[in-house]
């Protein structure tokens, strides 16, 4: 553990592929909201680096706040139990909201976000993730913007932790073997 380089096992998603689908998705995101306030809420600590780039690469001056929630643990593993670290500041009545998050593995930390966020009475409530994992497809989740379907590997960077680190890589890799040793 230590250097970046030689922790990699490669590059599975590159730099320049995440900024473009954000741009992407940040047009459709601009048309589908057009002329109505929108509210982003990023899911801490994962959704950092995709909530900063996606939010500057919409047109109009949305709302941003945070949640924080933890559902992995330390280790590499869903636990099922999620737990609020760190509750939003904005009353969500009344407004059109789009979380975003970094990854859906298991789809158990958002399924349980959700509904923890419909009881607040938002206008409406959509959601917005970088990657998704082929499992999340089993649960009943609406996610109306997706950036990339990866396969099951476990996966690090932009945003993404192993053992809270690797967060600040600007692509998404997986690691090699020695570091889970
Ligand atoms: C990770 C990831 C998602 C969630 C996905 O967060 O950022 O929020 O797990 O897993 P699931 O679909 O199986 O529930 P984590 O709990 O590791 O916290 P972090 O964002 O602070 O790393
Ligand atoms: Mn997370
Ligand atoms: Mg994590």
């Amino acid at each position: 553990e230590g250097d970046l380089g030689s922790d990699l096992d490669r590059v599975l998603i590159t730099e320049a592929e995440i900024q473009a689908k954000l741009h992407e998705l940040a047009k459709q995101i601009d048309a589908d909201y057009a002329g109505q306030d929108l509210l982003l809420i990023g899911v801490l600590k994962g959704a950092v680096m995709v909530m900063a780039d996606l939010a500057r690469a919409l047109s109009s001056p949305v709302e941003m706040d945070w949640m924080a929630v933890s559902s992995y643990g330390s280790g590499t593993k869903s636990s099922g139990v999620v737990r609020i670290l760190k509750d939003l500041d904005i009353d969500l009545a009344g407004k059109h909201v789009l979380v975003v998050e970094d990854i859906i593995d298991s789809g158990l930390t958002l399924s349980w976000l959700l509904r923890n966020l419909k009881m607040r009475q938002p206008a409406s409530l959509e959601v917005f993730t970088l990657l998704r994992k082929p499992e999340a497809v089993q649960v009943e989740i609406n996610v109306r913007y997706v950036g990339f379907d990866i396969p099951n590997e476990f996966v690090v960077g932009y945003g993404l932790d192993y053992r809270q680190r690797y967060r600040n890589l600007p692509f998404v890799g997986t690691l090699a073997q020695h570091v889970y040793q």
